[in-house]
């Protein structure tokens, strides 16, 4: 098991940026914005934004920008979407570069994808999600524009997602399932409505995906997998239940995920390592105030630091 290979995963990372014509790099093309938010998230809450230089970084993420409707597509030329463009508005708040849009624009593209039932569109084609609505409720936070949707529609909407198990499902009737949860949850955290979440029955369902190897999986009988460290530890935090898992023994699930000889974290151990699991792993440990890691918001994603900067300008 052994430490966080800080330093490893920050080499890692970055040689990521350099592997553009891999086979890896090409199959996960459509993911590339998500892709930076998760990698510089990660360089972040190591200490280590400064190994990118953002006057790269922040040209790239602006060729993603569509003029036209004011969102992000997940790469140059790629149609627009709410999972983009919220990861577009992550990564600019990471380096307090916020003014380099047309807040006024990016916000009416998020607000128009709301509808009546106060539900959210990811994007033109219409598929709804609870994904969506925090993608929106987030993004909006940030540019501070929630004004410009209805916040009571889209809280009832999430509500009406909320299971008799105390969990949330994707819509009305979805099963529950740790990353919708998070998704809700975040999300009304976000809109001062954590009133609507049974604390004590949803903490019950949260701790019960810790498995006997010290992993917490998304769903009863799946296996562990390092992302839900995130999925479910930042849901117990928003509720004040965190308290209630072994953190040492999830710590050590994460650790033993590492590859301890070229970097990156993998979902279960032994696997092949990702940048999706390397930031969640390391965002789920810095939830547990692992040594050495800055402080992760649970609502927003990003590092506590950039959140105050958000909000308070410091
Ligand atoms: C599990 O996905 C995760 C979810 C359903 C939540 C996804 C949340 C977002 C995209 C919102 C943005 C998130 C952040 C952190 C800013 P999966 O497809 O891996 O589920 P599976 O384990 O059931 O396959
Ligand atoms: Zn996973």
């Amino acid at each position: 098991m052994g430490d966080l290979e800080s330093e490893k995963h920050v080499k890692y990372i970055v040689s990521i940026e350099k592997k553009k014509d891999s086979f890896e790099a090409l199959v996960m093309e459509h993911l590339r914005l998500n892709g930076a938010y998760w990698g510089l998230t990660t360089l972040d809450l190591l200490h280590k934004i400064s190994a990118v230089d953002p006057e790269e970084v922040i040209p790239w993420v602006m060729k993603c920008y569509d003029e036209d409707c004011g969102g992000f597509g997940g790469n140059i030329g790629h149609d627009p979407h709410l999972l983009y463009t919220l990861s577009a508005v992550q990564i600019l708040a990471l380096f307090g570069r916020i003014e380099v849009l047309d807040v006024e624009k990016v916000s009416g593209y998020v607000a128009g994808l709301q509808n009546e039932d106060g539900s959210f569109a990811g994007d033109m084609w219409g598929e709804i999600d609870t994904r969506f609505s925090y993608c929106a409720i987030c993004c909006l936070s940030i540019l501070k524009r929630l004004d410009k949707i209805n916040v009571g529609k889209a809280v009832d909407f999430i509500v009406s997602c909320k299971n008799l198990d105390g969990g949330f499902g994707s819509i009305p009737g979805g099963e529950s399932h740790a990353g919708q949860i998070f998704c809700c949850v975040g999300a009304l955290a976000i809109a001062g409505s954590l009133h609507h979440v049974d604390r004590d029955l949803l903490g019950w369902w949260l701790c019960e995906r810790q498995c006997k190897d010290g992993g917490l999986n998304g769903r009863p009988e799946k296996l562990a997998d390092v992302c839900y460290s995130w999925w479910v530890l930042s849901s117990l935090i928003m509720i004040d239940r965190v308290h209630w898992i072994d953190k040492n023994k999830l710590t050590n699930f994460i650790l033993n995920c590492q590859d301890k000889e070229n970097g990156g974290i993998s979902d279960r151990p032994d696997n092949a390592v990702d940048v999706f699991h390397t930031y969640f792993g390391v965002a789920g440990l810095s939830l547990m105030e692992y040594p050495g890691l800055k402080t992760i918001d649970p609502a927003y994603a990003l590092p506590v630091d950039v959140v105050n900067r958000i909000f308070f300008g410091k």
